[in-house]
């Protein structure tokens, strides 16, 4: 059955929301405005600040979200925790507290939240946080405090999506759980926006305050969801959020993880997409360089085809109006390829890049056999590099070799200039990348990680 109200849990407390609610309202603007919880701050409304992070509860896991991008559609049968919903005598913002880890308190209630999701999930306590900002204290005595943090142990009904539709003045929301529906939909309603986790998406709901007549949620559609390893490579979904796909990131595929691990924050990985990626067509999207180094395919409701022959051009790509991206598929790397992964952007952190390569060589011996060089940023969209890769192959894996190829990236590209690098800068940029490859490899204590676009 098709359920017509948006209804959650919010800390623990089932809500339905009144017909007509409008669907494409952020969580955040519902939280501060109806439900009367102005513990969730807005800083920028662009997924950057963190100060609005709450978590998604689902049986034992804990996603932090940013609630300025989501939008009350897509929660529709999830768990919500906010940080009024920890209770007040939590033991997390005392900690912070004691540890001077607060002072105006303005960005406090975001980063309880996201410690709160980091004490279940584990892991770098500075990837848990590389999502918010503080103004004031500075980051020491908040990972101070962060590193006394424990789990709480506190668990959350699990989520089984329902289909759904709701209405509102002027505005339509599909939230189907089939592909064959959602096609349905797709055919009977051929301007909805495709709506998978929102982080480029949500941008227009939240800062453009733009509320589109028709929307096809698809990131309950059951097959677009899902991320395995197989002998052949990875199979991830459309709409599973990059954090499945970080997790996957081991044995050959291992030297993406630190690549993976910069795209955004845990709070936007939870959300975003490869179907996303893909939809926006961005030259500088993260995951597009990884694909077309590997030779990934893309997977539409229609066909199968080479993510080369997906991207067509600036934030364009062949998906037809009928099409829905299912699933890419991910070659693992030759077996003894150097899989590397290149990415400098103005921040270390939630910052997508300025410039990325990401490269396969197959060697035999010290003798580059073929090599696939991918970048991002280089062009109106992510591209491979042939005259680069010409100038490798039959080669020896040398320092000189690598500079001779990167040389010839000024044949395979035409980099822009916008804020985020000259065209200039952005060629010297992809050529010490290309030579960073051998210097990872020989040298790997003089390749320390870059932390800034130089301006
Ligand atoms: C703070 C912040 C930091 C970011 N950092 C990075 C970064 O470091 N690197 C990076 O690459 N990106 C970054 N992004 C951008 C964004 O997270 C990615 O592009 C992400 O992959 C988008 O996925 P999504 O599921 O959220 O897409 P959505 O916003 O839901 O959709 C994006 C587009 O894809 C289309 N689409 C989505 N799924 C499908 C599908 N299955 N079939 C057909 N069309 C589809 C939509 O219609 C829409 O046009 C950042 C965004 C924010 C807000
Ligand atoms: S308000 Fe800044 S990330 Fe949401
Ligand atoms: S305490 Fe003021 S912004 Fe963090």
């Amino acid at each position: 059955m098709t359920e017509t109200r948006i209804a959650f849990t919010l800390n623990g407390a089932d809500v339905t929301l009144p017909e007509g609610t409008r669907p494409t309202t952020t969580l955040l603007d519902w939280l501060r405005g109806d439900a009367g919880l102005p513990g969730t701050k807005e800083g920028c409304a662009e997924g950057d600040c963190g100060a609005c992070t709450v978590v998604l509860e689902d049986g034992a896991e804990r996603a932090p979200i940013n609630a300025c991008l989501a939008v009350l559609g897509q929660l529709h049968g999830r768990g919500i925790r906010t940080v009024e919903g920890l209770g007040a005598d939590h033991p997390l913002p005392a900690l912070l507290a004691e540890a001077d880890g607060t002072q105006c308190g303005f960005c406090t209630p975001g980063i309880v939240m996201a410690a709160w999701a980091h004490t279940r999930a584990g892991g770098d306590g500075h990837a848990a946080l590389a999502g918010n900002l503080c103004r004031c204290t500075g980051y020491r005595p908040i990972m101070e405090a962060v590193e006394r943090m424990a789990d709480d142990g506190a668990t959350a009904a699990p989520f089984a999506a329902r289909a759904a539709a709701f209405a509102a003045p002027g505005q339509a929301f599909f939230a189907p759980t089939g592909l064959a529906e959602a096609l349905a939909l797709r055919a009977a309603h051929p301007r909805a926006w495709l709506l998978a986790g929102g982080t480029d998406l949500g941008l227009r709901f939240s800062e453009h305050r733009e509320h589109p007549a028709e929307v096809i949620f698809l990131g309950n559609v059951v097959e677009l969801r899902g991320a395995e390893a197989g002998p052949r490579g990875l199979r991830i979904g459309a709409a599973e959020p990059y954090s499945s796909l970080l997790a996957l990131c081991e044995g050959d595929f291992a030297p993406l993880a630190g690549y993976f691990a910069r795209l955004g924050s845990r709070q936007i990985r939870a959300l975003g997409t490869l179907g996303g990626n893909l939809g926006t067509a961005s030259p500088i999207g993260d995951a597009l360089p990884v694909l077309l180094a590997l030779g990934a395919v893309v997977e539409t409701s229609a066909r199968r085809l080479p993510v080369g022959d997906f991207l067509l051009g600036y934030r364009r790509n062949a998906l037809a109006a009928d099409e829905i991206i299912v699933a890419v598929d991910i070659p693992r790397p030759p077996p003894g390829a150097l899989l590397a992964a290149e990415k400098l952007s103005r921040r270390h952190d939630q910052d997508i890049s300025a410039v990325s390569l990401v490269a396969v060589i197959e060697r035999a011996g010290e003798t580059i056999t073929a090599a696939r060089l991918a970048l991002g940023g280089m062009g109106p969209t992510a591209a491979r590099a042939p005259a680069a890769e010409a100038a490798l192959a039959g080669k020896p894996f040398t320092r000189d070799v690598l500079r001779a190829a990167a040389e010839k990236l000024a044949e395979d590209f035409r980099p822009m200039d916008d804020w985020r690098g000259s065209a200039a800068w952005r060629m010297r940029a992809a050529r010490g990348l290309l030579e960073r490859l051998w210097l990872r490899h020989a040298h790997p204590e003089l390749a320390a990680e870059p932390f800034a676009v130089p301006a």
